[in-house]
């Protein structure tokens, strides 16, 4: 995981079916879209506007975000260069590997992030210390 950047993050399509008779949109994943079998699900929703989630990364976990409502930014950051990506399409997800720094903010009013994990959840595998982070990059 240590070598990981920022370039290894990539936003990818979720195949989206466009129902023929107007009844909406319906958008599917599964495993074989991801580089993981999804272990886990979460979402994150009611968040203020001035709020901050993330702020951490995963020693060796991928997560798959995707904005199912409203948007959101998520800053990435690898130690040497970051960049802010915002997701505001169900038909598109942020796909961060292991040993990426993300700060999620600028969640607009009724914004739901949907995280699909590629592990169980387990606090050992969390670096929340951001000069932790930097030095794990080293
Ligand atoms: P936290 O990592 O701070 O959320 P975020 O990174 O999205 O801002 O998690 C908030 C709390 O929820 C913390 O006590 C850990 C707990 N938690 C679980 O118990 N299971 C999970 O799968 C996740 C993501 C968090």
């Amino acid at each position: 995981m240590e070598n990981t950047t920022i370039d290894n993050v990539e936003v990818i399509n979720i195949p989206k079916i466009i129902d023929a008779e107007r009844r909406g949109n319906l958008c599917v994943i599964e495993n074989d879209i991801l580089p993981y079998s999804v272990e886990r699900v979460y979402y994150l929703f009611d968040v203020p506007s001035d709020a901050n989630r993330g702020g951490h990364s995963h020693i060796a976990c991928h997560e798959l975000l995707v904005a199912l409502s409203g948007s959101f930014d998520v800053v990435i950051k690898d130690g040497t260069n970051e960049k802010t990506i915002t997701l505001n399409k169900p038909d598109k997800g942020l796909l961060i590997v292991d040993g990426i720094w993300r700060e999620l903010e600028n969640f607009s009013s009724g914004a739901v992030c949907l995280v699909l994990a590629s592990e169980v959840y387990k606090e050992e595998d969390y670096i929340r210390e951001y000069s932790q982070f930097v030095e794990s990059k080293q």
